[in-house]
């Protein structure tokens, strides 16, 4: 049986993502939580609050410019203890990539990794292009460090090497290896190599 917490956490959720087109829409979120689910197996982890945490990892994002203290305000409408109340907190704060914090516990490491899954491989480079378009940005341009294509070395070529459990540098490296050949494929069309 899903956790009352879990169910009402996932009602708040797709409400407050609902209609993104940033790549942070609840697919995102589902999809992050399988990965995490799955990383974690046979561990001895608090699933209950990974789950919540990969639920809410997006909520106050700040490119999506909410406000801070949301993820405090849902967590006190459940009836949870404060030590897992801390714990989805912690997690959160540490999961972006651009703060580039190191977890402090094993649940922290597995939703880093699961979140830096879903931004790579073919679902990371359609999430890329969609954050652009979103934003105006172009797809490519020689010297223009704002296009989709640049966020590939900006970002996405990093993450492979960035992962804190074996079972997601194994996914990684499929997933890295498959935008390499994708970026490979760009170029050559780009340049009209291939005609
Ligand atoms: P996450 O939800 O994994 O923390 P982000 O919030 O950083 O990811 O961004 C959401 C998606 O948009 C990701 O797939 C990310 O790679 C992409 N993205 C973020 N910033 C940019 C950018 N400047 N240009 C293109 N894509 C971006
Ligand atoms: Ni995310």
């Amino acid at each position: 049986m899903t956790h009352p917490a879990v169910l009402e956490t996932e009602r708040y959720v797709a409400t407050l993502h609902a209609g993104d087109h940033t790549g942070h829409d609840m697919a995102h979120l589902e999809r992050v939580r399988r990965l995490a689910i799955h990383l974690a197996e046979g561990e001895a982890v608090d699933g209950l609050v990974l789950t919540l945490a990969a639920l809410l990892h997006d909520v106050e994002d700040e490119k999506l410019g909410r406000e801070a203290g949301l993820v405090a305000r849902h967590l006190d409408t459940l009836a949870l203890d404060p030590d897992r109340r801390e714990h989805v907190l912690t997690i959160i704060g540490e999961t972006s990539f651009s703060k580039q914090t190191d977890p402090s516990t094993r649940e922290s490491a597995i939703l880093q990794d699961a979140d830096r899954l879903d931004a790579i491989g073919a679902i990371g480079i359609a999430r890329t292009f969609q954050f652009a378009g979103s934003r105006g940005s172009s797809l490519y341009g020689e010297h223009d460090p704002t296009s989709a294509v640049a966020h590939f070395d900006a970002k996405l070529f990093r993450l492979a090497n960035q992962m804190h459990t074996e079972r997601a540098r194994q996914i990684a490296r499929e997933r890295h290896a498959f935008m390499v050949t994708f970026l490979d494929r760009f170029e050559a069309e780009w340049t009209g190599q291939d005609i």
